[in-house]
């Protein structure tokens, strides 16, 4: 081994760093749109609920495994194996998690580019200089590729640093301010004219959408994304908690600030949506649905802030900075799978380590900025509707049915040795064993056949 291993200074950090990884553009324009399309409240309800039923359980796999191992994730998966067979998949689905996350990163550090130049842009508004203001919002493939390499140095920046250093450091300083930005913004967007119409959207309860059963599976995509799940992120963050950590507990407390952000996304975007559309901006799309995903952040809430005159910099500013602070946590979470392995498994260096995969990947958003067209799309769909369900899939195979039960038991007793008594050993084992891998079959299943 290169360099001794990392490890969290306190439950804070691990915290921060576990739901700063969850936290990231899949909470603020994907979580809020879904639950005002489909149900407001009642969508919110079932949301809350796979969440803590089936992400939550997945979620925990990840992390005992991780912290039982103390490795990535390939090692890790290689150490519960019980044969050849099973340590060849281990190794097959760890490196699928490698890969994985590297091609998310891939196509997440050209968004998370977009959020910096729009930082930028509304900086410069603010600063009365117009040219470079629209040059940063112009959406040209030079603009995306200078961002994308900035954003990707930033990540490699924290993530070289090391755990604490790194990692720890920055997600204590960045959570902080990310729920202040989100607060503060929240509570100016609602003294808006049309903003109760989106809390209406969004908080009145229509249980008539809810009995869709294509709509509870892409909540449980959406939560499993959201929670970060299946590539080994999770895993490597447990591997750097601290024995003497209650497990199910810390587990508890990511999925809640989760979750809590995704809500609380949700009373800024819908009231801003509905603003907009008094100031008469669109907010749907063709197909009558609320403008989700880049579209939401890059269309309908920059003309919202255009037409807002100058308080609408500034507010353009809080949520860019916001969105990027959100990005930021998120990819140093996915470079540090691919950078933990190449240190662990090959001595790699860790400054090394992450300025090589920083390269390679950079060199992945590029080839995707410069075929954008088609490409983006589809590694979007390839690596989140097709490959992280499936690794998922494996995690809760490899915990439930491959892993020793009395091993398992043995890791969540360090740190909560009452838990044998608990609701969580009571509920839990069975939820891996059954309920998670069946849900995550049939999520899969439906992405295929739709
Ligand atoms: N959870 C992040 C979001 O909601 O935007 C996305 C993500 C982060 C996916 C880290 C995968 C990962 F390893």
């Amino acid at each position: 081994m290169a360099s001794p291993r990392g490890e969290f200074s306190s439950r804070f950090g691990f915290l921060m760093a576990a739901s700063g990884s969850a936290v990231g553009l899949g909470n603020i324009w994907g979580f809020p749109t879904n639950a005002a399309s489909n149900g407001g409240a009642a969508f919110l309800f079932v949301y809350l609920i796979l969440a803590f039923s089936l992400a939550y359980p997945a979620l925990m796999a990840e992390l005992i495994i991780g912290r039982h191992a103390r490795a990535n994730a390939v090692t890790a998966l290689r150490g519960i194996s019980r044969g050849p067979r099973t340590r060849m998949l281990a190794t097959v689905v760890g490196m699928g998690g490698i890969v994985t996350v590297s091609l998310i990163l891939s196509f997440y550090a050209i968004v998370s580019g977009w959020m910096l130049a729009y930082f930028l842009s509304s900086f410069s508004e603010l600063m009365g200089w117009t040219s470079p203001a629209a040059w940063l919002t112009s959406g040209s493939a030079e603009r995306d590729a200078i961002f994308t390499l900035i954003f990707v140095a930033l990540t490699i920046y924290v993530v070289t640093a090391g755990v604490r250093r790194g990692i720890e450091r920055w997600a204590t300083r960045l959570m902080p301010s990310l729920l202040l930005i989100l607060l503060i913004l929240i509570v100016y967007v609602l003294t808006l004219d049309g903003a109760t119409d989106g809390l209406r959207a969004y908080l009145v309860p229509d249980f008539s959408r809810i009995t869709d059963p294509r709509l509870l599976l892409s909540a449980m995509g959406q939560a499993f994304f959201s929670l970060s799940l299946g590539v080994g992120t999770m895993l490597i963050y447990g591997s750097y908690l601290s024995r003497r950590e209650n497990l199910p507990t810390v587990g508890g407390l990511v999925a809640l600030l989760d979750v809590g952000i995704a809500v609380m996304a949700g009373l800024l975007i819908l009231p801003a949506m509905y603003v907009a559309l008094a100031g008469g901006i669109a907010i749907y799309d063709d197909a009558g649905g609320l403008i989700a995903g880049p579209g939401l952040i890059i269309a309908v809430l920059p003309a919202l802030f255009d037409s807002m005159g100058m308080a609408g910099s500034l507010v353009a500013l809080a949520f860019f900075l916001l969105m990027s602070i959100a990005s930021l946590t998120s990819s140093i979470s996915m470079l540090e799978v691919p950078v933990s392995y190449a240190v662990e498994n090959h001595s790699m260096h860790r400054r090394k380590a992450g300025l090589l995969i920083g390269a390679v990947i950079a060199s992945l958003s590029l080839i995707i900025v410069v075929n954008f067209g088609w490409l983006f799309d589809l590694v979007v769909m390839l690596t989140t509707e097709f490959s992280q369900p499936l690794l998922g899939f494996f995690f809760a195979v490899f915990v439930a049915w491959i892993w020793n039960r009395n091993s398992v038991l043995r890791e969540i007793r360090e740190g909560s040795p009452e838990v044998e008594h608990s609701l969580f050993w009571r509920i839990w084992p069975f939820y891996i064993r059954y309920i998670c891998p069946a849900a995550i079959l049939l999520v899969f299943v439906q992405t295929i056949l739709l």
